[in-house]
């Protein structure tokens, strides 16, 4: 396991550790008995999944336009941009089992990850000329409400190396993505000095909230989108993504927030449905089915983790879905082995990326925690490559 500043667990006492450890243990060992078949005998049938992702993005021609990612991950960002007919110049990553995600997926794109990948050592001044749209996640524990919310005193804050990355390359149009915290009252001050001010000398901006099953994926997931063009009848005329799909009852899920910012205002219903995700993963009808939870990264929080629950109340939805989100098996065959304590449907690591919306034909590398570090930490490559369509067209409108 490879440590870096990148995703340190937070701190915890030797006591707490402890019984994480002990948990762990009792947990592996009824995996390794119930792989043997000595557990309790399977009762959920190996899932058929309804939903692929790369229906809800379909491959265009290559549009002429270059892409560079930094923290790239596991691709989310990049598979959206990709599939949306981008030529990618390179990505850079910290975590080198991410770099090896991409490289296996995309062999021919430059990658450079492990301390190779880490963008505070690199000169991007050779890149100037080279890129339209420079495209990146900045890391966003300094700012989630899952964490301590210590902005720019954190020592993972890397915004201003997205912004230095950006004015050293001037690509056309850049796009930083994040979670909605970091637009909330308490980082106004840092967005307005930190990322505004520095890219305003350059750039027209503009900032847009966008959710998951508008785009199809069956999560409750929002994340915010910075968005900068070079030219100004560009970013005047620009129109961030409309929904594509639409989520017929939100009451079901009560964890679904409604904030909005520069409204997305699609004036009619999109024609296609979201699937719940019961649905989506080729679950059998409980009579009730709804959006998973967002989705928590195996490498946030008090120690790497191989579950997906993200709060008390997600464990709720969770339950009403008649699925268990902890103990993620590393396959489908695994999960149906392994049952869970309480009889839920078990998920493995390829349920887990449809909840994100990447594809079976994307592979993830590395342990299950690593793999769902690399799915929870994504910018559902749907979402992303509705973003990268809606830049292509402003860019290709003006040319
Ligand atoms: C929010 S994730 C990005 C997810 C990605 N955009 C996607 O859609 O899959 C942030 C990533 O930044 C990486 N990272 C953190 N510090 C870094 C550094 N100094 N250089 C390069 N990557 C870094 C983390 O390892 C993590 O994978």
């Amino acid at each position: 396991m490879t440590k870096t500043s990148s995703y340190q667990g937070w701190n915890i006492t030797e006591a707490e550790r402890e019984i994480y450890r002990q948990r762990s243990q009792a947990s592996s060992l009824a995996k390794v008995k119930a792989l043997r078949g000595e557990g309790k005998p399977p009762i959920h049938p190996i899932n058929q999944p309804k939903l692929n992702p790369d229906t809800l993005m379909a491959k265009l021609a290559n549009n002429g336009l270059n892409s560079l990612s930094l923290f790239s991950g596991g691709g989310g960002l990049d598979l959206g941009f990709d599939r949306a007919g981008f030529n990618h110049i390179a990505a850079s990553e910290i975590i080198p089992d991410a770099g090896i995600t991409l490289k296996q997926n995309r062999p021919n794109w430059q990658i450079f990850s492990g301390e190779d990948g880490n963008v505070k050592m690199r000169d991007w001044r050779p890149y100037h000329g080279l890129v339209d749209v420079l495209h990146g996640g900045p890391p966003c524990q300094p700012f989630s409400v899952a964490g301590r919310q210590k902005g720019e005193a954190d020592s993972r804050d890397m915004f201003p190396e997205f912004v230095r990355a950006v004015l050293e390359i001037e690509p056309r149009a850049f796009v930083a993505e994040n979670v909605t915290a970091l637009v909330g009252k308490k980082f106004q001050r840092y967005v307005a000095e930190v990322i505004e001010s520095p890219l305003a000398q350059k750039y027209h901006l503009t900032k847009f909230i966008l959710s998951a099953p508008d785009f199809g994926i069956p999560q409750v997931r929002q994340r915010v989108f910075f968005v900068g063009f070079r030219e100004q009848k560009i970013a005047a005329k620009y129109q961030p993504p409309q929904p594509t799909h639409y989520w017929p009852d939100l009451s079901a899920n009560t964890t679904q927030k409604t904030v909005q910012l520069n409204l997305l205002s699609s004036q009619t219903l999109p024609e296609k449905r979201c699937l719940g995700v019961r649905e989506a993963l080729g679950l059998p009808d409980i009579g009730f089915d709804g959006l998973a939870p967002t989705i928590r990264s195996g490498l946030t929080g008090p120690r790497h983790t191989t579950s997906i629950l993200s709060s008390v109340s997600a464990q709720k939805v969770w339950e009403k879905l008649q699925i268990w989100p902890n103990g993620v098996a590393a396959t489908r065959e695994n999960a149906h082995l392994f049952v869970a304590q309480n009889s839920h449907f078990r998920l493995s690591v390829p349920d887990c990326a449809i909840i994100q919306g990447f594809p079976e034909s994307w592979s993830i590398y590395g342990a299950v925690y690593m793999a769902l570090g690399q799915i929870g930490n994504a910018v559902p490559p749907p979402m992303a490559y509705w973003v990268a369509v809606s830049i292509a067209e402003a860019l290709l409108s003006s040319s």
